[in-house]
């Protein structure tokens, strides 16, 4: 099946791959983030249409909705606009990056989804499903230290999506969570570390594949495909180099013998 599909954090990493992957696959897409330079340098390169939304803002994601319902159907929505600030203990860690890392992440989440779900119903009447994928990661299933307040985030968001499950059952509506490991993407560790490349760089220092942002765009992209009956409920998707979010392999992946 081919729809509209709405994808936020569009802007960069996995959500522009995924734009990018949807509209190889023939679906129309509705770029969403903050910058819209960058959403319309990707809606002229793929032909996705663009929307400027900031998933923080009741504002915002009211006018989304409002564009969205007068613009057509609705079959698909990647919520994956979210981030990490900081890498600090629990007795350092920033309250403020706390607070953002809840308001994007997790109430984010919570206002597009409530916000498009009349949409996607008319969408799943129409085409007999509809998807809400959700991109959350490991690190809201295994805790890490210094990771505090994203592993909380992350955590609530995997929490809401097991809750959004359970609620829309008995409806053709698809509830899927795609929680990655660590990919290297240009933007996420930067963001984290404030604008610190060196940090950012040595996030991935060696690893012998991390992730890429299209490894999880056909994750999500693949889960949308599914037949209607086949809902995946969590992907997790690591590079080979990591067994955990506190255990990754530096330097080349060698068979170990004897
Ligand atoms: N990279 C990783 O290792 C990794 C691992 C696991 C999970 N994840 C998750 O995957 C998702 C995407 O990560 P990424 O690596 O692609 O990071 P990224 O390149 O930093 O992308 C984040 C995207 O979210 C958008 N965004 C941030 N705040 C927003 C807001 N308030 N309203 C609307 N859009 C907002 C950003 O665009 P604007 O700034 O233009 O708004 C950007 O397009 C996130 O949820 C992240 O937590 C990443």
């Amino acid at each position: 099946m081919v729809g509209r599909v709405v994808v936020t954090g569009a802007s960069s990493g996995i959500g522009a791959a995924t734009v990018r992957l949807f509209r190889d696959r023939g679906w129309d897409v509705v770029a969403v983030a903050r910058r819209e330079d960058r959403l319309r340098e990707l809606a002229a390169r793929t032909g996705a249409t663009w929307f400027r939304a900031d998933v923080t803002s009741d504002g915002d994601v009211a006018a989304l909705r409002a564009h969205v319902e007068s613009t057509g159907g609705l079959h698909a929505l990647v919520n994956n606009a979210g981030g990490a600030f900081g890498l600090d203990t629990v007795e350092a860690g920033s309250v403020d990056d706390w607070q953002r890392m809840f308001d994007v992440n997790v109430l984010g989440t919570k206002r597009v989804t409530a916000a498009l779900l009349p949409s996607l119903r008319e969408g799943a009447e129409e085409a007999g499903i509809a998807d809400v994928v959700t991109v959350t990661s490991i690190a809201g299933h295994v805790a890490y230290e210094n990771g505090g307040g994203y592993v909380a985030a992350k955590s609530a968001e995997h929490a809401l999506v097991a809750v959004l499950r359970l609620e829309l059952a008995g409806e053709p509506i698809r509830v899927v969570e795609i929680a990655p490991g660590m990919v290297r993407t240009d933007e996420f560790s930067l963001v984290r570390f404030g604008g610190d490349q060196e940090r950012a760089d040595a996030v991935y220092a060696d690893v012998d594949g991390p992730l890429v942002a299209e490894d999880v765009a056909e994750s999500i992209v693949h889960a949308v495909g599914l037949p209607r009956h086949v809902n995946l409920d969590l992907v997790t998707v690591k590079p080979v180099a990591q067994a955990a979010t506190y255990k990754v392999a530096r330097g080349p992946l060698t068979v170990r013998r004897g």
